[in-house]
């Protein structure tokens, strides 16, 4: 397993401080890995600054060549950086080998629209003069990207920096470092020059001050807390570097009472059970209509309780560990508190204990009688729990779907085709799916509004998160 830095190339463990990586289901150490801070930070930008040039020079289809390349290596050991994965972040080993299909279809998509990356020329107001718009790559690019998706997160930044002609420093989480540390090696051997790829491990705040505080350093792609991009964008001030933040999220999912129940259960099971409810787009507050509500909880409960809680590498298990000790924190009390303001638990509510495993392994959970203000539904809640709260005008649903600061994704479940417009239009949510409860794929576009960020990763729209628009004014001398 690799655990060093990656820069200009080179495997360096710095002979710094370490920190230690822990698999969260049975609290085994897996790794030591450098605690890197402002020295290597430097040396990777100045890496990344050195193989612009020569990157930039390549055709897009030579750089399309390497990064499908880096997608057919990740693919063929999906089954290795897989467990990994899953023994550094606890999804089950299903869930982690799905992220590297999702991780190397970043690097295709990106790879395919580097090649289509079209510039403009526009009429000029003078016969002697031309208008030619030109996009070019941003530069040196930064990438800091979350513990719940570990690879996938790196590619949907990487694929479309590389593609573009920039370069890449990226910070893995402090959770989850060995499987970018693995992506690297395969960077390594799928041709990537030097510096083009630099991975870092260590202090974020050291790392991401370094970053910002360096003008070669022109853009910087954030996956994580509102809290934390917050900081960012303060820091950003001082050389103006460009950001894309994708932040927190606090998903509605809205069942109307027209919806198919099997398929709003689906749903509910696919958006909220990924990860163990761990992902930026999971629902975290179920809306539900009047009507239907307690067939809605009935199938729920009936499907919840067939989800095996254990250990990610185990065969047949759908829910693994939540990823350290203060996430199960939060859950219990988001838990206890709902209870203890009149919410009724329908199933769950604890951990669940498994022989020879940490304490981390938390029962998926259904509370109904949920009302708008709990706590649970005024913060994002990370784990696999589902509120309920009853409604019964559409106009309802929609006012409490938008009442949070937060607006990255909403779903809901209707057959209604003009409820499935106004709906869709009423929300304000950068992702919304409709009788759909996995809606990511590479050729969309993903981000939020409001608290949630701004920019988007994935489809075309990515690509401009890379370029600058560079306009060229030609008078003709003769
Ligand atoms: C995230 O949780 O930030 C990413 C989830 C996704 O891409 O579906």
């Amino acid at each position: 397993m690799q655990t060093a830095n990656l820069i200009n190339g080179q495997w360096t463990h710095g002979g710094g401080d370490t920190f230690g990586v822990i698999n969260p289901a049975d609290d085994q150490l897996l790794a030591e890995v450098p605690m890197s801070g402002r020295q290597e930070t430097l040396a990777a930008i100045d890496a990344a600054s050195e193989a612009l040039a020569p990157w930039q020079e390549r055709t897009a289809r030579d750089r399309a060549d390497v990064l499908h390349e880096l997608s057919r290596l990740l693919l063929e050991q999906a089954p290795r950086i897989g467990r990994i994965l899953t023994m550094e972040q606890g999804k089950p080993m299903a869930e982690s080998l799905g992220e590297i299909g999702y991780a190397a279809s970043f690097l295709d998509w990106a790879a395919e629209e580097g090649c289509r990356i079209y510039g403009d020329t526009i009429p000029a107001s003078s016969n002697n003069k031309r208008i030619l718009v030109l996009k070019q790559p941003v530069g040196v690019t930064g990438a800091i990207t979350p513990w719940n998706f570990p690879v996938a997160m790196i590619t949907r930044k990487l694929g479309p920096a590389l593609a573009a002609g920039c370069t890449q420093v990226i910070k893995p989480a402090e959770d989850t470092p060995l499987s970018a540390l693995a992506l690297g090696e395969l960077a390594c051997e799928a041709g990537v020059p030097p510096g083009v790829i630099n991975i870092i491990t260590g202090d974020p705040v050291a790392i991401s001050d370094a970053m910002l505080g360096d003008p070669r350093l022109r853009k910087l792609s954030f996956t994580g807390s509102t809290e934390v991009g917050r900081i960012l964008m303060q820091k950003a001030s001082t050389n103006l570097t460009r950001l894309s933040l994708e932040l927190g999220g606090h998903a509605p999912l809205i069942v109307f009472d027209d919806a198919d129940l099997d398929i709003a259960v689906a749903g509910t099971l696919a958006c909220k059970f990924r990860n163990m409810g761990q992902t930026c787009i999971s629902a975290n507050r179920f809306i539900v209509h009047d009507s239907i509500h307690d067939a809605f909880i009935q199938k729920l409960q009936d499907s919840v309780s067939a989800l095996v809680v254990g250990n990610g590498l185990h065969e047949g298990v759908h829910v693994g560990p939540l990823i350290n000790d203060p996430a199960i924190e939060k859950v219990q009390q988001h838990v206890d508190t709902a209870v203890a303001s009149g919410a009724t638990l329908v199933c769950g509510g604890s951990t669940t204990p498994i022989e020879s495993m940490s304490d981390r392994f938390y029962q998926p959970t259904i509370l109904m009688d949920v009302t708008p203000e709990m706590l649970i539904c005024q913060e994002e809640t990370f784990g696999p729990i589902v509120p309920v709260v009853r409604f019964t005008e559409d106009d309802e649903a929609v006012r409490l779907a938008n009442a949070t600061p937060y607006g990255l994704a909403a779903y809901f479940f209707t057959n209604d085709a003009s409820r499935v417009i106004r709906v869709s239009e009423a929300l304000e949510y950068g992702i919304v799916g409709v009788n759909d409860g996995a809606p990511s794929t590479a050729q969309a576009p993903f981000g939020g509004v409001k608290h949630s960020g701004y920019g988007r990763e994935g489809g075309r729209y990515v690509m401009d998160e890379y370029l600058e628009t560079k306009y060229v004014s030609w008078q003709f001398t003769d």
